[in-house]
Protein backbone atom coordinates (compact mmCIF):
# COMPACT_ATOMS: atom_id res chain seq x y z
CA UNK A 1 0.00 0.00 0.00
CA UNK A 2 1.63 3.20 -0.66
CA UNK A 3 -0.75 5.35 1.40
CA UNK A 4 1.28 5.98 4.80
CA UNK A 5 -1.60 5.95 7.13
CA UNK A 6 -4.44 3.85 7.19
CA UNK A 7 -7.80 4.77 5.95
CA UNK A 8 -10.68 6.59 7.75
CA UNK A 9 -13.93 4.64 8.37
CA UNK A 10 -17.03 6.54 9.63
CA UNK A 11 -19.74 3.70 10.79
CA UNK A 12 -23.48 4.28 10.53
CA UNK A 13 -25.25 2.08 12.56
CA UNK A 14 -23.97 -0.90 14.51
CA UNK A 15 -24.51 0.78 18.10
CA UNK A 16 -24.94 -1.55 21.42
CA UNK A 17 -26.64 -4.91 20.32
CA UNK A 18 -26.38 -4.67 16.82
CA UNK A 19 -25.34 -8.12 14.58
CA UNK A 20 -23.17 -7.10 11.69
CA UNK A 21 -21.65 -3.91 12.55
CA UNK A 22 -19.04 -5.48 14.76
CA UNK A 23 -18.49 -7.77 12.27
CA UNK A 24 -17.31 -4.72 9.75
CA UNK A 25 -15.40 -3.38 12.31
CA UNK A 26 -13.54 -6.01 13.13
CA UNK A 27 -13.35 -6.81 9.45
CA UNK A 28 -12.11 -3.67 8.26
CA UNK A 29 -9.22 -3.13 10.90
CA UNK A 30 -7.99 -6.89 10.23
CA UNK A 31 -5.20 -5.84 7.83
CA UNK A 32 -4.18 -2.75 9.09
CA UNK A 33 -5.43 -0.45 6.24
CA UNK A 34 -8.60 0.71 7.72
CA UNK A 35 -9.41 2.52 11.07
CA UNK A 36 -12.60 3.40 12.63
CA UNK A 37 -12.54 6.79 13.49
CA UNK A 38 -16.14 7.89 13.59
CA UNK A 39 -19.40 7.19 13.56
CA UNK A 40 -23.40 7.69 14.08
CA UNK A 41 -23.95 4.34 15.94
CA UNK A 42 -27.25 4.56 16.65
CA UNK A 43 -30.90 6.60 16.07
CA UNK A 44 -30.58 7.67 19.70
CA UNK A 45 -27.34 10.23 20.24
CA UNK A 46 -26.93 8.60 24.00
CA UNK A 47 -26.24 5.13 22.50
CA UNK A 48 -24.10 6.46 20.01
CA UNK A 49 -21.63 8.25 22.45
CA UNK A 50 -22.10 5.49 24.47
CA UNK A 51 -20.90 3.60 21.63
CA UNK A 52 -17.98 5.29 20.22
CA UNK A 53 -17.21 5.25 24.41
CA UNK A 54 -16.42 1.76 23.61
CA UNK A 55 -14.72 1.95 20.29
CA UNK A 56 -12.42 3.66 22.05
CA UNK A 57 -13.12 6.89 19.25
CA UNK A 58 -12.36 10.75 19.88
CA UNK A 59 -15.72 11.19 21.92
CA UNK A 60 -16.10 14.40 19.80
CA UNK A 61 -16.47 12.01 16.62
CA UNK A 62 -19.57 10.31 17.80
CA UNK A 63 -22.13 11.72 16.61
CA UNK A 64 -25.93 11.93 17.33
CA UNK A 65 -27.20 11.80 13.30
CA UNK A 66 -25.34 10.60 10.12
CA UNK A 67 -26.24 13.97 8.66
CA UNK A 68 -24.33 15.54 11.06
CA UNK A 69 -21.17 13.32 10.67
CA UNK A 70 -21.03 13.35 6.91
CA UNK A 71 -21.34 17.50 7.53
CA UNK A 72 -18.76 17.71 10.14
CA UNK A 73 -16.19 14.81 9.08
CA UNK A 74 -15.74 16.64 5.13
CA UNK A 75 -14.96 19.65 7.20
CA UNK A 76 -11.82 18.47 8.98
CA UNK A 77 -8.21 18.14 7.45
CA UNK A 78 -8.12 14.53 9.02
CA UNK A 79 -11.82 13.40 8.22
CA UNK A 80 -13.38 10.54 7.10
CA UNK A 81 -12.14 8.60 3.67
CA UNK A 82 -15.44 6.51 3.65
CA UNK A 83 -18.84 5.70 5.51
CA UNK A 84 -19.86 1.96 6.45
CA UNK A 85 -23.50 1.49 6.36
CA UNK A 86 -24.28 -1.05 8.08
CA UNK A 87 -28.00 0.10 9.59
CA UNK A 88 -31.53 -1.54 8.34
CA UNK A 89 -32.26 -1.43 5.07
CA UNK A 90 -34.33 1.56 4.75
CA UNK A 91 -31.03 3.87 5.43
CA UNK A 92 -29.28 2.60 3.22
CA UNK A 93 -29.90 5.03 0.02
CA UNK A 94 -30.57 8.14 2.26
CA UNK A 95 -27.03 7.44 4.01
CA UNK A 96 -25.01 6.32 0.61
CA UNK A 97 -26.85 9.69 -1.43
CA UNK A 98 -25.73 11.96 1.77
CA UNK A 99 -22.40 10.38 1.52
CA UNK A 100 -21.84 10.38 -2.07
CA UNK A 101 -23.31 13.17 -2.66
CA UNK A 102 -20.15 15.12 0.14
CA UNK A 103 -17.86 13.31 -2.18
CA UNK A 104 -17.18 10.56 0.38
CA UNK A 105 -16.81 6.73 -0.81
CA UNK A 106 -19.20 4.33 0.64
CA UNK A 107 -18.66 0.74 2.08
CA UNK A 108 -22.55 -0.55 2.31
CA UNK A 109 -23.32 -3.83 3.40
CA UNK A 110 -26.71 -5.66 1.59
CA UNK A 111 -29.39 -5.05 0.18
CA UNK A 112 -27.99 -2.32 -1.46
CA UNK A 113 -31.40 -0.27 -0.70
CA UNK A 114 -34.84 -1.24 0.28
CA UNK A 115 -36.25 -1.88 -3.42
CA UNK A 116 -35.92 -1.42 -6.99
CA UNK A 117 -37.00 2.27 -6.97
CA UNK A 118 -34.45 2.89 -4.91
CA UNK A 119 -31.36 1.37 -6.07
CA UNK A 120 -31.86 3.02 -9.76
CA UNK A 121 -31.31 6.72 -7.80
CA UNK A 122 -28.68 5.01 -6.14
CA UNK A 123 -26.75 4.00 -9.24
CA UNK A 124 -27.17 6.98 -10.92
CA UNK A 125 -25.85 9.01 -8.01
CA UNK A 126 -22.43 6.48 -7.53
CA UNK A 127 -22.35 7.21 -11.06
CA UNK A 128 -22.71 11.27 -11.20
CA UNK A 129 -19.88 11.21 -8.08
CA UNK A 130 -17.24 8.79 -9.63
CA UNK A 131 -17.03 7.40 -6.16
CA UNK A 132 -16.02 3.94 -4.97
CA UNK A 133 -19.04 2.29 -3.83
CA UNK A 134 -18.80 -1.03 -2.26
CA UNK A 135 -21.29 -3.57 -1.12
CA UNK A 136 -20.73 -6.56 1.30
CA UNK A 137 -21.99 -9.35 -0.54
CA UNK A 138 -20.10 -11.50 2.12
CA UNK A 139 -19.69 -15.03 0.30
CA UNK A 140 -17.31 -12.95 -2.18
CA UNK A 141 -14.97 -12.45 0.26
CA UNK A 142 -14.55 -16.62 0.91
CA UNK A 143 -11.48 -18.18 -0.52
CA UNK A 144 -12.67 -21.98 -1.63
CA UNK A 145 -15.90 -19.45 -3.95
CA UNK A 146 -13.02 -17.55 -5.39
CA UNK A 147 -12.00 -20.93 -6.46
CA UNK A 148 -15.46 -22.31 -7.43
CA UNK A 149 -15.47 -19.06 -9.72
CA UNK A 150 -12.34 -19.61 -11.45
CA UNK A 151 -13.26 -23.02 -12.17
CA UNK A 152 -16.26 -21.92 -13.57
CA UNK A 153 -14.42 -18.83 -15.57
CA UNK A 154 -11.75 -21.49 -16.48
CA UNK A 155 -14.27 -23.71 -18.12
CA UNK A 156 -13.37 -26.50 -16.45
CA UNK A 157 -16.62 -28.26 -15.50
CA UNK A 158 -17.59 -27.66 -19.42
CA UNK A 159 -20.84 -25.98 -20.65
CA UNK A 160 -22.79 -25.05 -17.30
CA UNK A 161 -26.21 -26.78 -17.29
CA UNK A 162 -27.45 -26.73 -13.82
CA UNK A 163 -27.34 -24.40 -11.40
CA UNK A 164 -29.11 -24.51 -7.26
CA UNK A 165 -28.72 -22.61 -4.43
CA UNK A 166 -30.27 -22.61 -1.11
CA UNK A 167 -29.95 -20.20 1.75
CA UNK A 168 -31.68 -21.89 5.01
CA UNK A 169 -32.13 -20.89 8.25
CA UNK A 170 -34.62 -21.31 11.24
CA UNK A 171 -34.50 -18.67 13.36
CA UNK A 172 -37.70 -16.62 12.25
CA UNK A 173 -39.61 -19.90 13.03
CA UNK A 174 -41.50 -18.39 15.22
CA UNK A 175 -42.80 -14.15 15.59
CA UNK A 176 -40.04 -13.20 17.61
CA UNK A 177 -40.72 -9.96 16.04
CA UNK A 178 -43.41 -9.35 18.21
CA UNK A 179 -41.59 -9.93 21.71
CA UNK A 180 -39.33 -6.73 20.01
CA UNK A 181 -36.47 -9.23 19.33
CA UNK A 182 -34.18 -6.38 17.78
CA UNK A 183 -32.90 -8.17 14.15
CA UNK A 184 -36.17 -9.59 13.32
CA UNK A 185 -38.25 -6.87 14.36
CA UNK A 186 -37.38 -4.51 11.53
CA UNK A 187 -36.74 -7.42 9.35
CA UNK A 188 -40.72 -8.25 9.51
CA UNK A 189 -41.79 -4.27 8.62
CA UNK A 190 -42.04 -3.26 5.48
CA UNK A 191 -41.29 -0.22 6.03
CA UNK A 192 -38.12 -0.16 7.40
CA UNK A 193 -37.14 -3.92 5.71
CA UNK A 194 -38.35 -3.15 1.95
CA UNK A 195 -41.14 -5.33 0.29
CA UNK A 196 -38.83 -8.54 0.23
CA UNK A 197 -38.33 -10.34 3.69
CA UNK A 198 -36.72 -13.57 3.43
CA UNK A 199 -35.96 -13.00 -0.44
CA UNK A 200 -34.22 -9.79 0.33
CA UNK A 201 -32.70 -10.54 3.54
CA UNK A 202 -31.05 -13.71 2.70
CA UNK A 203 -32.64 -14.37 -1.10
CA UNK A 204 -29.89 -12.15 -2.28
CA UNK A 205 -27.38 -13.65 -0.76
CA UNK A 206 -27.92 -16.48 -2.63
CA UNK A 207 -28.28 -14.71 -5.74
CA UNK A 208 -25.13 -12.98 -5.85
CA UNK A 209 -23.35 -15.89 -4.58
CA UNK A 210 -25.02 -17.91 -8.16
CA UNK A 211 -24.25 -15.21 -10.47
CA UNK A 212 -20.89 -14.58 -8.86
CA UNK A 213 -19.74 -17.84 -8.85
CA UNK A 214 -21.21 -19.62 -12.14
CA UNK A 215 -20.59 -16.14 -14.03
CA UNK A 216 -23.78 -16.26 -15.86
CA UNK A 217 -26.70 -13.84 -15.41
CA UNK A 218 -30.24 -15.15 -14.32
CA UNK A 219 -32.37 -14.09 -17.01
CA UNK A 220 -36.18 -15.58 -15.57
CA UNK A 221 -37.56 -16.60 -12.63
CA UNK A 222 -40.73 -18.31 -11.56
CA UNK A 223 -41.06 -18.08 -7.10
CA UNK A 224 -43.09 -18.71 -4.93
CA UNK A 225 -43.07 -16.35 -1.89
CA UNK A 226 -44.86 -17.31 1.09
CA UNK A 227 -45.35 -15.81 5.22
CA UNK A 228 -45.13 -19.27 6.88
CA UNK A 229 -45.65 -17.33 10.46
CA UNK A 230 -49.33 -16.61 10.93
CA UNK A 231 -49.73 -12.36 10.96
CA UNK A 232 -46.00 -11.95 9.24
CA UNK A 233 -46.37 -9.27 6.80
CA UNK A 234 -43.56 -10.06 4.38
CA UNK A 235 -42.13 -13.33 2.97
CA UNK A 236 -40.59 -15.93 4.92
CA UNK A 237 -40.17 -18.54 2.74
CA UNK A 238 -39.07 -18.63 -0.88
CA UNK A 239 -39.02 -21.40 -3.68
CA UNK A 240 -38.23 -20.30 -7.37
CA UNK A 241 -37.01 -21.96 -10.46
CA UNK A 242 -34.45 -19.84 -12.72
CA UNK A 243 -32.96 -19.87 -16.23
CA UNK A 244 -29.53 -18.61 -16.83
CA UNK A 245 -28.09 -16.23 -20.09
CA UNK A 246 -26.59 -19.44 -21.48
CA UNK A 247 -29.75 -21.55 -21.11
CA UNK A 248 -28.83 -23.56 -18.03
CA UNK A 249 -31.87 -24.26 -16.11
CA UNK A 250 -31.77 -24.34 -12.23
CA UNK A 251 -33.60 -23.86 -8.51
CA UNK A 252 -33.03 -20.75 -6.17
CA UNK A 253 -34.95 -21.37 -2.71
CA UNK A 254 -34.65 -19.34 0.54
CA UNK A 255 -36.11 -19.73 4.00
CA UNK A 256 -36.11 -18.36 7.47
CA UNK A 257 -38.44 -20.54 8.84
CA UNK A 258 -36.46 -23.59 8.24
CA UNK A 259 -36.91 -24.99 11.62
CA UNK A 260 -33.08 -26.34 12.76
CA UNK A 261 -31.19 -24.78 10.64
CA UNK A 262 -28.72 -21.98 11.64
CA UNK A 263 -26.92 -19.98 8.41
CA UNK A 264 -27.13 -23.25 5.31
CA UNK A 265 -26.26 -21.38 2.65
CA UNK A 266 -25.51 -24.24 -0.22
CA UNK A 267 -24.82 -23.87 -3.55
CA UNK A 268 -24.27 -26.24 -6.83
CA UNK A 269 -23.68 -25.66 -10.40
CA UNK A 270 -23.40 -28.81 -12.86
CA UNK A 271 -21.26 -28.64 -15.84
CA UNK A 272 -20.83 -30.84 -19.13
CA UNK A 273 -17.88 -32.96 -17.21
CA UNK A 274 -18.74 -31.94 -13.21
CA UNK A 275 -19.74 -30.31 -10.57
CA UNK A 276 -18.82 -28.27 -7.66
CA UNK A 277 -20.78 -27.86 -4.24
CA UNK A 278 -19.97 -25.18 -1.54
CA UNK A 279 -21.37 -24.58 1.73
CA UNK A 280 -21.01 -21.80 3.84
CA UNK A 281 -21.20 -23.41 7.16
CA UNK A 282 -18.30 -25.70 5.82
CA UNK A 283 -16.40 -22.79 4.22
CA UNK A 284 -12.99 -24.27 3.76
CA UNK A 285 -13.69 -26.63 1.79
CA UNK A 286 -14.86 -27.61 -2.39
CA UNK A 287 -16.30 -30.52 -3.19
CA UNK A 288 -15.82 -31.05 -6.70
CA UNK A 289 -17.52 -34.34 -8.95
CA UNK A 290 -16.34 -35.63 -12.26
CA UNK A 291 -18.27 -37.32 -14.22
CA UNK A 292 -15.72 -40.09 -15.20
CA UNK A 293 -13.39 -39.40 -12.57
CA UNK A 294 -13.56 -39.89 -8.38
CA UNK A 295 -15.02 -37.32 -6.55
CA UNK A 296 -12.41 -34.57 -5.16
CA UNK A 297 -12.15 -32.66 -2.27
CA UNK A 298 -10.53 -29.64 -2.36
CA UNK A 299 -8.78 -27.50 0.99
CA UNK A 300 -8.33 -23.98 1.60
CA UNK A 301 -4.75 -22.41 1.03
CA UNK A 302 -3.48 -25.73 -0.54
CA UNK A 303 -0.55 -25.24 -3.54
CA UNK A 304 -3.08 -26.61 -6.00
CA UNK A 305 -5.46 -23.84 -5.86
CA UNK A 306 -5.71 -20.73 -8.22
CA UNK A 307 -3.96 -17.86 -7.90
CA UNK A 308 -7.64 -16.13 -7.35
CA UNK A 309 -8.18 -18.35 -3.95
CA UNK A 310 -4.64 -18.04 -3.16
CA UNK A 311 -4.42 -14.20 -3.14
CA UNK A 312 -7.09 -14.26 -0.79
CA UNK A 313 -5.96 -17.10 1.99
CA UNK A 314 -4.40 -15.70 5.16
CA UNK A 315 -3.51 -18.98 7.38
CA UNK A 316 -2.01 -22.12 6.25
CA UNK A 317 -3.55 -25.04 5.17
CA UNK A 318 -5.67 -26.85 7.87
CA UNK A 319 -6.19 -23.71 9.87
CA UNK A 320 -10.09 -22.98 9.33
CA UNK A 321 -10.89 -19.39 8.11
CA UNK A 322 -14.51 -18.05 8.37
CA UNK A 323 -16.98 -15.19 8.42
CA UNK A 324 -14.75 -12.85 9.76
CA UNK A 325 -11.77 -13.11 7.06
CA UNK A 326 -14.40 -12.92 4.21
CA UNK A 327 -15.66 -10.04 5.51
CA UNK A 328 -11.99 -8.77 5.92
CA UNK A 329 -11.11 -9.34 2.10
CA UNK A 330 -14.07 -7.38 0.69
CA UNK A 331 -12.45 -4.52 2.80
CA UNK A 332 -9.48 -5.29 1.81
CA UNK A 333 -9.87 -4.97 -1.52
CA UNK A 334 -12.13 -1.85 -1.01
CA UNK A 335 -9.71 0.00 0.74
CA UNK A 336 -6.79 -0.77 -2.55
CA UNK A 337 -9.30 0.37 -4.89
CA UNK A 338 -10.40 3.18 -2.69
CA UNK A 339 -6.36 4.22 -2.30
CA UNK A 340 -6.46 3.90 -6.05
CA UNK A 341 -8.78 6.45 -6.60
CA UNK A 342 -7.07 9.19 -4.63
CA UNK A 343 -4.39 8.25 -6.03
CA UNK A 344 -5.84 9.31 -9.08
CA UNK A 345 -5.41 5.67 -10.64
CA UNK A 346 -8.65 4.93 -11.51
CA UNK A 347 -9.40 3.88 -15.56
CA UNK A 348 -10.17 7.23 -17.44
CA UNK A 349 -13.37 7.65 -19.06
CA UNK A 350 -14.57 4.37 -16.10
CA UNK A 351 -16.41 5.84 -13.14
CA UNK A 352 -15.92 2.74 -10.95
CA UNK A 353 -12.65 0.88 -11.33
CA UNK A 354 -13.28 -1.58 -8.22
CA UNK A 355 -11.68 -5.34 -8.91
CA UNK A 356 -14.21 -7.51 -10.39
CA UNK A 357 -13.78 -9.82 -7.22
CA UNK A 358 -14.92 -6.86 -5.35
CA UNK A 359 -19.44 -6.75 -5.49
CA UNK A 360 -19.99 -2.82 -6.10
CA UNK A 361 -23.24 -1.01 -7.47
CA UNK A 362 -23.79 -3.35 -10.34
CA UNK A 363 -24.36 -6.27 -7.90
CA UNK A 364 -26.60 -3.86 -5.95
CA UNK A 365 -28.31 -3.67 -8.86
CA UNK A 366 -28.90 -7.23 -9.76
CA UNK A 367 -29.82 -7.97 -6.50
CA UNK A 368 -32.75 -5.25 -5.97
CA UNK A 369 -33.75 -6.30 -9.68
CA UNK A 370 -34.24 -10.27 -8.65
CA UNK A 371 -36.00 -9.40 -5.41
CA UNK A 372 -38.46 -7.25 -7.48
CA UNK A 373 -38.68 -9.67 -10.27
CA UNK A 374 -39.61 -12.89 -7.54
CA UNK A 375 -42.42 -10.68 -6.00
CA UNK A 376 -43.68 -10.02 -9.51
CA UNK A 377 -43.49 -13.33 -10.33
CA UNK A 378 -45.52 -14.68 -7.16
CA UNK A 379 -48.15 -12.26 -8.30
CA UNK A 380 -48.31 -13.45 -11.35
CA UNK A 381 -47.71 -16.92 -10.46
CA UNK A 382 -45.71 -17.70 -13.30
CA UNK A 383 -41.95 -16.90 -15.30
CA UNK A 384 -41.17 -13.48 -15.59
CA UNK A 385 -37.94 -12.19 -17.73
CA UNK A 386 -35.37 -9.97 -16.23
N1 LIG B 1 -23.56 -9.27 4.80
C1 LIG B 1 -24.14 -9.99 5.72
O1 LIG B 1 -23.82 -11.17 5.87
C2 LIG B 1 -25.17 -9.37 6.63
C3 LIG B 1 -25.51 -10.02 7.82
C4 LIG B 1 -26.41 -9.38 8.68
C5 LIG B 1 -26.97 -8.17 8.34
N2 LIG B 1 -26.65 -7.59 7.15
C6 LIG B 1 -27.24 -6.28 6.76
O2 LIG B 1 -26.74 -5.30 7.67
C7 LIG B 1 -27.73 -4.33 7.96
C8 LIG B 1 -27.92 -4.26 9.47
O3 LIG B 1 -28.40 -5.52 9.94
P1 LIG B 1 -28.24 -5.96 11.47
O4 LIG B 1 -28.72 -7.35 11.55
O5 LIG B 1 -26.89 -5.62 11.95
O6 LIG B 1 -29.31 -4.99 12.17
P2 LIG B 1 -29.31 -4.56 13.69
O7 LIG B 1 -30.72 -4.18 13.99
O8 LIG B 1 -28.64 -5.56 14.52
O9 LIG B 1 -28.40 -3.25 13.70
C9 LIG B 1 -28.78 -2.07 13.07
C10 LIG B 1 -28.07 -0.90 13.74
O10 LIG B 1 -28.42 0.31 13.06
C11 LIG B 1 -28.70 1.30 14.04
N3 LIG B 1 -29.55 2.35 13.48
C12 LIG B 1 -30.88 2.32 13.21
N4 LIG B 1 -31.27 3.52 12.75
C13 LIG B 1 -30.18 4.32 12.72
C14 LIG B 1 -29.95 5.67 12.36
N5 LIG B 1 -30.93 6.45 11.94
N6 LIG B 1 -28.70 6.14 12.48
C15 LIG B 1 -27.68 5.37 12.93
N7 LIG B 1 -27.84 4.08 13.29
C16 LIG B 1 -29.07 3.57 13.19
C17 LIG B 1 -29.36 0.53 15.18
O11 LIG B 1 -29.32 1.25 16.38
C18 LIG B 1 -28.47 -0.70 15.21
O12 LIG B 1 -27.32 -0.45 15.97
C19 LIG B 1 -28.97 -4.78 7.20
O13 LIG B 1 -29.10 -4.04 6.03
C20 LIG B 1 -28.73 -6.23 6.90
O14 LIG B 1 -29.36 -6.65 5.70
C21 LIG B 1 -25.75 -8.18 6.31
Amino acid sequence: MAEERKLRMGMVGGGPGAFIGPIHRIAAELDGKIELVAGAFSQSAERSREAGERFHIDPARAYADYRQMIEAERKLTDGIDFVAIVTPNHLHLPVALAALEAGIPVMSDKPATANYEEVLKLEAAVAKAGLPYGLTHTYAGYQMVREARAMCAEGKLGKIRKVAVEYFQGWLSRPIEASGQKQAEWRTDPARNGPGGAIGDIGTHAFHLLEYVSGLEVTAINATLRSVVPGRKLDDDCNAFVRMSNGAGGMLACSQVAAGEMNELRLRIYGEEGSIEWRQQDPNRLTVKWLDKPEEIHHAATSYLSGDAKAVARTPAGHPEGYLEAFAVLYSEFADALIAWKEGKWEQGRRNSLPATLPGIRAGVRGMRFMERAIESNRREGWVEF
